[in-house]
C-alpha cells in the first residue's frame, strides 16, 4: 500500500514538473531562455525589413539578444565610393539595438564578394590593396568602437579543397592579407573580439583542417584571432550531417584556444523530398544547439534570418527552402520550439 502511494506521489510530481516546464517554455522567448545558459542567441538583421515589416521588427527585438548586420556593413554598402563611408543605416540599427539591449556583431570587414566597383580599378598591387583594406577596416572598427565590439574580420577565405580562395586580396597581397586584417582591426580597437568566419567548416574536412592549421599558426605567432565562426548553412538532405562529428570538431577548435560562434545557421528544405522535412529541420537546429551548449567555448548561436520571407535561400535558391525558425507570416515553426526545449532542459 505504502509503495503504491509513493508511486502516485512520484507520478504527480512528474506531471506537475512537465506542466510547469511546458508553461515556462511557452511563455519565454528564445532570448530569455538563452540568458539562463549564458548564451547569445542571434539573428542576421536587414535594415529594410526592420523598418518595413512590423512582425519582423517585433521578433527581432523580442526573441534575440544579438544581431548580425546581414548586408549593410559589407564593403559595397559601407564604402560605395572610395573614402565616402556611409554609416547611416548601421548607425540606425545600432541605436535600435541599444534601445532593446541587443548586442551587435559586425559583418564583415574583409570578403572577396560584395565589393564596390571602384575596388577593381583602385586595387592594382600590394601597396594599393593594403592601403584600401587597412583604411576600410580601421574606419569601420573605430567608428563603431563602444557600440560594436565583435567582428567577422575575414570571411570565406578557403576553398573546399583547402586552398585559399581566389580573391582580389589574395591576388594582390597574398595569404598575408588574413593576418594583416586581424592586426589592423586590433590596432583600431584593442578590446574587440575578432573572428574568422566561414561555411562548411563545422566538421573536419579538407577546408576546415587547412583553416584550423593556418589560424592556429598565426595565433601562435601573436596574430589577434580570438574566435572562429561556423556559419552552419545546412541542407536538410545532406546525409553527411553528423552531430558527433560537429561535437568533435567544436572540441578541437576549443582545444586550439579559439572562441566559437555559430554565426549563420539555417536549414534549407528544397532538396529533401519526403514528408519529414520539418522534423529533420528541427532536429538539425536542435543538434547544433546541443553541441554549442555542451562546448564551453561556444558563446553565440545565430540564425541567418528570422522569417522565411526574408531569407537569402528563398531569394537566391528556392522558394521551397523555408530554412528559418519562423514561417513567412512570422509564426513559430517546429525548429523554434526545439531550440527552446534544448535551452530549457
Ligand atoms: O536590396 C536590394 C534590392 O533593392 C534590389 O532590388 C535587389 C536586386 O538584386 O537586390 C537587393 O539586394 C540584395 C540583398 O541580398 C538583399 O536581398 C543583393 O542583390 C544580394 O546580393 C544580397 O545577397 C546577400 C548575400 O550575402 C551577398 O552579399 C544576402 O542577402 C545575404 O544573406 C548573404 O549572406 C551571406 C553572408 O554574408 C556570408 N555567408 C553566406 C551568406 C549567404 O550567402
Amino acid at each position: 500500500m505504502k509503495k503504491r502511494k509513493w508511486i502516485w506521489i512520484g507520478g504527480a510530481i512528474l506531471i506537475i514538473g512537465i506542466a510547469i516546464g511546458g508553461y515556462l517554455m511557452e511563455k519565454q522567448t528564445l532570448r530569455k531562455l538563452a540568458e539562463n545558459d549564458d548564451l547569445l542567441i542571434g539573428s542576421s538583421i536587414r535594415y529594410d525589413a526592420l523598418l518595413e515589416d512590423d512582425t519582423y521588427q517585433r521578433l527581432a527585438t523580442t526573441e534575440f539578444s544579438s544581431w548580425t548586420i546581414e548586408n549593410e556593413m559589407k564593403m559595397d554598402a559601407m564604402q560605395p565610393e572610395q573614402g565616402a563611408f556611409n554609416f547611416v543605416k548601421v548607425d540606425e540599427m545600432v541605436q535600435m539595438a541599444e534601445e532593446h539591449d541587443i548586442k551587435l556583431r559586425g559583418h564583415v570587414l574583409v570578403w572577396g564578394e560584395a565589393l564596390p566597383e571602384w575596388v577593381s580599378q583602385q586595387v592594382v598591387d600590394r601597396a594599393s590593396a593594403e592601403q584600401v583594406l587597412k583604411t576600410h577596416i580601421q574606419e569601420l572598427v573605430k567608428h563603431y568602437k563602444g557600440s560594436i565590439d565583435t567582428f567577422d574580420v575575414v570571411n570565406e577565405a578557403w576553398n573546399d579543397d583547402g586552398t585559399l580562395r581566389d580573391t582580389i586580396w589574395l591576388r594582390t597581397i597574398g595569404p598575408d592579407y588574413i593576418p594583416l586584417a586581424f592586426q589592423w582591426a586590433r590596432e583600431a580597437n584593442p578590446d574587440a573580439k575578432l573572428y574568422y568566419n566561414d561555411y562548411g567548416n563545422e566538421m573536419s574536412n579538407a577546408k576546415s583542417e587547412a583553416m584550423l592549421e593556418a589560424l592556429s599558426n598565426w595565433k601562435k605567432d601573436g596574430i589577434p584571432i580570438d574566435g572562429i565562426g561556423m556559419q552552419t548553412h545546412v541542407d536538410a538532405a545532406d546525409s553527411r550531417f553528423s552531430k558527433n562529428r560537429i561535437q568533435e570538431w567544436f572540441t578541437r577548435i576549443e582545444d586550439a584556444g579559439f572562441d566559437i560562434a555559430v554565426t549563420e545557421m539555417d536549414v534549407k528544405l528544397q532538396n529533401l523530398n519526403n514528408g519529414d522535412a520539418k522534423n529533420v529541420q528541427a532536429e538539425r537546429f536542435g543538434d547544433v544547439m546541443e553541441v554549442c551548449l555542451d562546448t564551453p567555448a561556444c558563446g553565440e548561436f545565430t540564425v541567418w534570418g528570422i522569417s522565411d520571407n526574408h531569407s537569402w535561400v528563398t531569394e537566391q535558391e528556392s522558394p521551397n527552402g523555408k530554412p528559418l525558425l519562423f514561417d513567412e507570416n512570422g509564426q513559430p515553426k517546429k525548429a523554434y520550439n526545439t531550440l527552446k526545449r534544448k535551452l530549457l532542459f
